[in-house]
């Protein structure tokens, strides 16, 4: 069985609740914490900025995952690193200088990972590859949960495990939006190994997390 990392999206969560509920994660055998920061700019949605994500470090232990739905995203890369998060997400669209953002973020001795909307081509980040920690492939269009999974983009994972066999780099491939017990096989098939959930995690099985990321896993 292939090692599958489960990072539930804290954006179905409860947000009256936040910290406990990244307590549950924990507990329920989540890999990694996905922090959804959206500015209502680059993404039609609001979401959450450092001073939240300070106040949950202490909540947990786990890397979090932050992916950055910001623009321009570079003046704010520094204070997500510095709120705590561990792995910081940006994509390609949301910054003048690509190349000065990856180097910034690993300066800041963070993991850096680089996002393709769903019409956005792997061409895009390709010279990057090779410096980078991992690709999060957006299977739906950034903004909400609760979207449809859209189909097409498996085609893209492949492509991308394609090119990480054939030029022999190591990164991880995280796939992000609408993914739920049967489109998460197809999607581990074609290559992906990190797996982003806020509803199949929080609300299937009547929010049964524990089972929820156990079933995600079990593929
Ligand atoms: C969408 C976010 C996703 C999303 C995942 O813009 O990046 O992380 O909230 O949630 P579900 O699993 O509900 O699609
Ligand atoms: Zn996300």
């Amino acid at each position: 069985m292939k090692k599958i990392q489960i990072s539930p999206s804290i954006l179905s969560s409860n947000f009256s609740e936040l910290g406990n509920e990244i307590k549950r994660l924990e507990e329920g055998g989540a890999d990694m914490i996905h922090v959804d920061v959206m500015d209502g700019h680059f993404v039609p949605n609001l979401t959450i900025g450092p001073p939240v994500i300070k106040a949950l470090r202490n909540y947990s232990t786990l890397p979090f995952d932050v992916h950055l739905m910001i623009s321009p995203v570079h003046k704010y890369i520094k204070d997500y690193a510095d709120a705590g998060a561990d792995i910081i997400t940006i994509h390609p669209e949301a910054t003048e200088n690509l190349e000065e953002s990856i180097n910034l973020i690993k300066k800041l001795n963070k993991k850096i990972g680089l996002s393709l909307n769903p019409d956005t081509p792997i061409d895009i980040i390709k010279k990057f590859l090779p410096l980078i920690d991992l690709v999060l492939i957006m299977s739906v269009y950034p903004g909400f949960g609760g979207q449809k999974f859209i189909p097409k983009v498996i085609d893209k994972i492949k492509e991308l495990k394609n090119i990480k066999e054939k030029q022999n780099i190591k990164f991880d491939i995280e796939v992000d939006g609408g993914i739920d017990f049967e489109n998460s096989k197809l999607v581990v098939e074609a290559g992906a190994n990190i797996l982003v959930s806020g509803t199949t995690i929080f609300k299937n099985n009547d929010g049964n997390i524990k089972k929820n990321i156990e079933t995600l896993k079990s593929i």
